[in-house]
This record gives structure tokens, C-alpha cells and sequence, in this order.
């Protein structure tokens, strides 16, 4: 695969892994499964893995921690802090202090098994807390060794220019898919401007975007999606009735929807690195092999049109959760 840049700090191959499902979010996991498709991931060449403290209450991190194990070397971790919740409960508070800050990091160097953590990001931010004291904080794990590069996931492009003045930020993670394109309006400018490296979450809109979705009822009770207002009665329908173009231009080329998408995003731009998402390795191959499917400029115009920004019915998070968002 080919590679792209975190920042001008860190090199990754272009497509990574999103490790949350193999914790929770999407169904029922189990680990074994997972390591064998963290494993996978590695011989075909992915080299930028995707978690956080809070998947799973450090779960997801001591998952990764059981793969690193050897291989530390050839792999570069991405993880975050900021999001407090109690296990298996949705339901959280956002402590972005210098001291939680602090605190976090060493638990998830614990966890993950490993001296330096190569791309920490806030989660999310508390309003409260000014983002000066919260990148000053993270800018001193820098200055210990303990990070390597910084990052702010769903920063808005404001908050965003106060947080690089007060150290360069090599990443924003922000969900970025064909469903999802609002922060192509400030936050992809801002990141461009500054030279700052846009990680895709969601490229895959949950899966909706692969065709893989069909009802509510396929997801297990906790499944985040019976939540999430874009996979309500009503919206959904309207939802996958714009997958439906993405499912043409799949069949007209000869790969699947979830390619398509992957593809969409990398033609963006060489500073969008997606993280899709999966626990099974017949997912990631088909994901990984997306880096081969390339899209004409008449392609793209036409995903562009048929999934203008603003296309998808519903909010992409909860009342609660879109107050997090864009801070
Ligand atoms: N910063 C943030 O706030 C934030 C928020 C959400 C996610 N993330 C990160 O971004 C990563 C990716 O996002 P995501 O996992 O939420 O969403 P995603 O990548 O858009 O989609 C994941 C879903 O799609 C399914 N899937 C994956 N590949 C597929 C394929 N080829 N065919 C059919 N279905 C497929 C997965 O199934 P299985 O689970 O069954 O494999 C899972 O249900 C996460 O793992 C996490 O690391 C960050």
C-alpha cells in the first residue's frame, strides 16, 4: 500500500484500521477473532491503528496491547483521551484538565504495553476547560517522550488555531464519509491551511455505506446504530435510497460499495487518511483492497452530486452527542 503523511511527523500506510468494533459499538466481539484480524492487517501492509481509552472502559487498548507485543516497531498507534464513561454504558462527561490529561496518558501507555503513544488526541473537548490548558498538558507529554505527535478529534476550525498556537497539531479526526461532509465547509480549510492531516472515522458511515445494512432489526441491542437518528424509522429509508447510487457505480466497476466510499475519500486529498472499521478479516481485506480501485474525475462528480453535503436524513450522533461535536 501506498503511504501518506500524519502531519509531516508520522508515516502510515494509506488506509488503517478502526479497532472500536472489536470492543464495542457494533455487535457482540470476541478477541481471538480480532487478534487474528489485527494479524492480517499487518501482513497486508496497514500500519495505522486506530483506538481509544474509552472503547470497551481500556479494553480496546489492552487488546492492542496483546498484538503489539513484538512488533511495536512496525506499527503506529493512535489513541485518545477525554471521554469518561462507565463500562457498557453510552452515557459520559468530557474531563479535558491538564491533570486528567496526565493521568489518562499513563493509563493508556499501561494498558497498551508501550513507551510512547505515536498520535494522542483529545476525544473530545469540554468547552469549560479552555483548549490552551488542554494542548498545553498534551504538549508536555511531547516534551517527556511519552507522545509523539498530537491530534483533536470533532475540533471546530476555530478551536482548532488556538490549539496550533499553542503546539502543532498533526491530526484532526473527524467523521468524514460520501454521508457525512460538513467539515469539508471550515475544518478541512483549517487543516489545510495549517498542515494538518485529516483522519477519516466512519469512512464507512457505520457500514452503511458498504450495502451490508438493510433494517434496524440486524443490529444487536446495544448496537450504537439503534441510536443513532440516521438509522431511525424514517430516515433510514431515506438513507439507504442514497446508497443505492453508490451500489451502481460499485457494480458498474466490479468492486463493492465499501470500496467505492474508501476510494471517494482518498481521492480527496493525500492528507485524508480513512480508518475504517472492522473485527473480521474478510472486512479488512475487502477494505485494504480499496487502495487499488480508482476513481475517474465523471465518478466522482457523480458520488458528489448524488451524495451532495446535507444529502444524509437525521443527525450522525444524539442530541447529547452532537453537543460534543465541532466545540
Ligand atoms: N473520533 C471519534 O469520535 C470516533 C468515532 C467513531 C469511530 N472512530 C474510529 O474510527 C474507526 C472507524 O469507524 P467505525 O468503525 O465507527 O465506522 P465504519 O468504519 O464506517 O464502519 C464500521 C462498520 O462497518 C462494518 N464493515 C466494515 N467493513 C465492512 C465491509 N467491507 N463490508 C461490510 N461491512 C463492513 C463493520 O462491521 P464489523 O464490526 O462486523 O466488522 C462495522 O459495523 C473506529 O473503529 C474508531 O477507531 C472514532
Amino acid at each position: 500500500m501506498k503511504s501518506r503523511s500524519i502531519g509531516n511527523i508520522l508515516r502510515v500506510a494509506e488506509i488503517g484500521l478502526g479497532c472500536m468494533g472489536m470492543s464495542e459499538f457494533y455487535g457482540p466481539t470476541d478477541d481471538s477473532q480480532s487478534l487474528q484480524t489485527l494479524e492480517r492487517a499487518l501482513e497486508l501492509g496497514v500500519t495505522h491503528y486506530d483506538t481509544s481509552d474509552m472503547y470497551g472502559a481500556g479494553h480496546n487498548e489492552t487488546l492492542l496491547g496483546r498484538f503489539l507485543a513484538g512488533k511495536r516497531d512496525r506499527v503506529t498507534i493512535a489513541t485518545k483521551f477525554g471521554i469518561v464513561r462507565k463500562p457498557g454504558d453510552y452515557a459520559r462527561r468530557i474531563d479535558t484538565s491538564a491533570a486528567y490529561v496526565r493521568e489518562a496518558c499513563e493509563a493508556s501507555l499501561r494498558r497498551l504495553g508501550v513507551d510512547v503513544i505515536d498520535l494522542y488526541y483529545a476525544h473530545r473537548l469540554n468547552p469549560e476547560t479552555p483548549v490552551e490548558e488542554t494542548v498545553g498538558a498534551m504538549a508536555d507529554l511531547v516534551k517527556a517522550g511519552k507522545v509523539r505527535a498530537l491530534g483533536l478529534s470533532e475540533v471546530s476550525a476555530a478551536t482548532l488555531r488556538r490549539a496550533h498556537a499553542v503546539h502543532p497539531i498533526a491530526a484532526v479526526q473527524s467523521e468524514y464519509s460520501l454521508w457525512t461532509r460538513d467539515m469539508e465547509e471550515a475544518v478541512l480549510p483549517a487543516c489545510r491551511d495549517l498542515g494538518i492531516s485529516l483522519v477519516a472515522y466512519a469512512p464507512l458511515g457505520r457500514g452503511m455505506l458498504t450495502g451490508a445494512v438493510a433494517s434496524r432489526e440486524q443490529f444487536a441491542e446495544n448496537d450504537f446504530r439503534r441510536m443513532s437518528p440516521r438509522f431511525a424509522e424514517g430516515n433510514l429509508d431515506r438513507n439507504l435510497a442514497l446508497v443505492e447510487a453508490v451500489k451502481a457505480l460499485a457494480a458498474r466497476k466490479g468492486c463493492t460499495p465499501g470500496q467505492i466510499a474508501l476510494a471517494w475519500l482518498l481521492a480527496q486529498g493525500p492528507d485524508i487518511l480513512p480508518i475504517p472499521g472492522t473485527k473480521r478479516i474478510k472486512y479488512l481485506e475487502e477494505n485494504v483492497a480499496a487502495a487499488e480501485v480508482a476513481l475517474t474525475d465523471e465518478e466522482l462528480k457523480a458520488l458528489a452530486d448524488a451524495l451532495p453535503p446535507g444529502a444524509a436524513a437525521g443527525d450522525r450522533y444524539t442530541a447529547e452527542g452532537m453537543r460534543g461535536v465541532n466545540v
